[in-house]
């Protein structure tokens, strides 16, 4: 993890595009590498060479690129820099057209549609793209990683036949994201919070990923796909690692590595009765209406996919023998709200015994991570007055109150750290791996046809088995948006 004001410009490189026209690039890729260009954090030498099926020539591959970025000095320096090479991202001549004009350290950057992962990384192999005798040759891997648990130890095998695992880069985007990269300096770097971060004191945790979208234009992904495997083992199980991991000995990248990879490994898959699924029927947000989703173009209006998920999970470590994990997301609900609520015990009542008090509220950690990034804690404080009376209020802390935030596309770090080679933000293998044989037992349970999916109005918090599943428990979601 990089602190830019002090951070080192990266050494030249050539970052290779797989998919230069698509849409990640454009959205993202390229304004994150202008916005590092302007940080002063990309050495000048830096070129991008795109590759994509479609016609096209180096002017065409700017014209897209520019479309999202800011027409300025940095973006037309960045510009110049900008060639196109077209191909089939499976034909072995265009690697070696590749290779005639790579010289020095290079990224391979995989924005392609996920068939196409393991088929560029064998050609680049077979091609010596990956021998890093001139330079580093680094790739990036982007979601989704498999499909299931035998899908990702497949990709991962075939990934790793051609490059060493430091040189592989497999990302989940909401590592790149300030807040989320706050949570280890929120654990670590406050005696209080970290004093009070076990089963002793925490009674659950909450992990929502609400989103109001629909799934659009997406819907021959997202059908074959769900919410499960699109959020889940992914970006949900990555925060809840985050939250849950042990302290890593040092900042460095293995120390944080090793450390999630246990949290993740020690996920224990949920029982059926504590996963719900469901899916978006009619509805309105905000002033507009939705159809259903089995209304949605390239969907299987007789198809059982899911755009809404939750479950409650545990983690078997000493830190957190007993605390229930909740984790919910899903598609077209009433707000956008990605969030982490920690809920401590409730305090011991003896002081206040003949009093009028009879409960006093818990103690809650919220960590939001978007929108409206901050942290917020809620803490029990007397009313004013001559009756004791206890009321919850909170201390807030808002990013952008005491930052200057910018406008980032949350893609910056992770490219800046796969040119000076810090894999902190960047899945290993096994991370993958056990975060898929985790959910691997839902898979297969609804693969049998189990897991009933529940309607649920767009625009609302979600199915009423979700309210249930914590409601068995005694316990309430905190309040989406
Ligand atoms: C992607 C999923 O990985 O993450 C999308 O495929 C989802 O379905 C997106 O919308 C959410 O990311 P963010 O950064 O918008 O919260």
């Amino acid at each position: 993890m990089t602190a830019p004001a002090k951070a080192d410009r990266a050494p030249p490189a050539t970052i290779v595009i797989f998919g230069a026209m698509g849409d990640l690039a454009r959205r993202l890729l390229a304004p994150a590498i202008v916005n590092l260009c302007r940080d002063g954090l990309v050495d000048r030498a830096t070129t991008i060479l795109g590759i994509g099926h479609g016609d096209g020539d180096d002017a065409a591959l700017r014209e897209a690129l520019s479309e999202h970025v800011e027409d300025d000095a940095c973006w037309r320096e960045v510009r110049e820099r900008i060639s196109y090479l077209k191909g089939d991202f499976t034909d072995p001549a265009v690697f070696e057209a590749l290779k005639a004009r790579i010289e020095g350290a290079a990224v391979f950057y995989l924005a392609t549609a996920p068939n196409f992962f393991g088929t560029i990384a064998e050609r680049l192999g077979a091609t010596g793209l990956l021998d890093e005798g001139d330079g580093f040759r680094r790739i990036v891997v982007e979601k989704p990683f498999g499909t299931d648990l035998p899908s990702a130890e497949q990709l991962d095998a075939t990934l790793l036949a051609q490059a060493a695992e430091s040189q592989i880069f497999r990302i989940d985007h909401f590592l790149g994201k300030e807040t989320v990269q706050n949570i280890i300096v929120a654990r670590f770097g406050n005696a209080l919070v970290e004093a009070t971060w076990n089963c002793r004191y925490v009674d659950h945790v909450q992990i929502t990923a609400a989103e109001t979208v629909t799934v659009g234009t997406r819907g021959k992904f997202y059908d074959a796909t769900g919410a499960l495997r699109d959020m889940v083992p992914n970006h949900l199980f990555q925060l809840l690692a985050m939250i849950g991991m042990e302290p890593p000995h040092t900042f460095e990248a293995e120390a944080i590595r090793n450390e999630k990879a246990r949290l993740i490994a020690a996920i224990c898959p949920p029982a059926p009765e504590d996963v719900v699924r469901g899916r978006y029927a009619a509805g309105r947000i905000g002033e507009e209406d939705v159809h259903a989703y089995r209304d949605e173009a390239d969907v299987d209006a007789d198809g059982d996919t899911e755009t809404y998920v939750a479950m409650k999970l545990t983690v078997a470590t000493r830190r957190w023998a007993g605390v229930p994990f909740y984790l919910r997301t899903g598609k077209a609900m009433r707000a956008r709200d990605t969030e982490i609520v920690v809920q401590f015990k409730d305090p011991p009542m003896e002081v206040f015994r003949g009093s009028a008090i009879d409960r006093l509220p818990p103690n809650r950690l919220v960590i939001q991570i978007q929108p409206d990034e901050g942290i917020s804690f809620s803490m029990a404080a007397k009313v004013p007055g001559p009756v004791v009376a206890v009321q919850p209020v909170t201390l807030d802390f808002h990013y952008r109150d005491h930052f200057e935030l910018g406008k980032r596309t949350g893609y910056e770090t992770l490219l800046y750290d796969v040119l000076i080679g810090d894999q902190t933000l960047y899945q290993r293998a096994d991370q993958i791996e056990a975060a898929w044989a985790a959910v691997q037992p839902v898979l297969e349970a609804w693969g049998r046809g189990e897991g009933v999916v529940e309607d649920y109005p767009a625009g609302s918090d979600g199915p009423a088995a979700a309210d249930a599943l914590l409601a068995r428990d005694g316990r309430k979601w905190h309040r989406i948006g």
